[in-house]
């Protein structure tokens, strides 16, 4: 009994002590959440939801020649245009999807191709690796430019409904 009392007396101090801690490292858990989200999201220019010029689409096209159809195939095809959502390659890594509106890409708004395109997918074991530093924001909005007017019509509507 005698020990139990003065557990009591010391304990609300300790447990203070501890839910400081916790709320501390919570606390920091958060900013540093934060940090990194922030860090990594960009908003793309405005241009990305105008209506593209067709000079636009023609350097998004040489763009995209230049940097991604060795992996997305010419046309935006995909690395495999039997499996254009892509999937995974025997060796472990991902087939790169096609872009051209029979993948998948346009399940995704303009700001989400956008960060994909400049930051890299979130998967670490995936080729897919940032563009930031190599293309400007403007040169990544005419290569997503440049894919989406692959798309057929009604894709290309449906997406817009996404992207608003
Ligand atoms: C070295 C190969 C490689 C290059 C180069 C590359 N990609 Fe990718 N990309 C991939 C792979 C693999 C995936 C699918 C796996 C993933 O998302 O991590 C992918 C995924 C994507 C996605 C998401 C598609 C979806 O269906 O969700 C977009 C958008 C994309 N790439 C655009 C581009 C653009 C634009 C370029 C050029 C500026 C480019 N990629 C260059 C390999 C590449």
């Amino acid at each position: 009994m005698k020990n139990n009392k003065s557990k009591r007396t010391a304990s609300p101090k300790k447990r203070k002590k501890k839910q400081q801690t916790i709320l501390f490292w919570v606390g920091l858990g958060c900013f540093v959440l934060l940090g990194v989200v922030a860090y990594n999201y960009y908003t793309p220019p405005v241009s990305l939801s105008a209506a593209p010029t067709a000079d636009n689409i023609n350097t998004g096209a040489q763009l995209f020649a230049k940097n991604c159809a060795s992996c997305h195939g010419p046309g935006a095809r995909g690395q495999d245009p039997q499996q254009p959502m892509g999937g995974t390659l025997p060796n472990g890594g991902y087939l790169a999807p096609a872009l051209n509106g029979t993948g998948h890409a346009w399940h995704h708004p303009n700001e989400m191709l956008f960060n994909i395109i400049k930051n890299g997918s979130i998967a670490d074991d995936s080729s897919m690796l940032g563009f930031k530093g190599k293309l400007s924001d403007d040169e990544i909005v005419m290569v997503i430019q440049y894919f989406k007017s692959l798309w057929p019509p009604e894709i290309q509507m449906r997406h817009a409904q996404r992207s608003q």
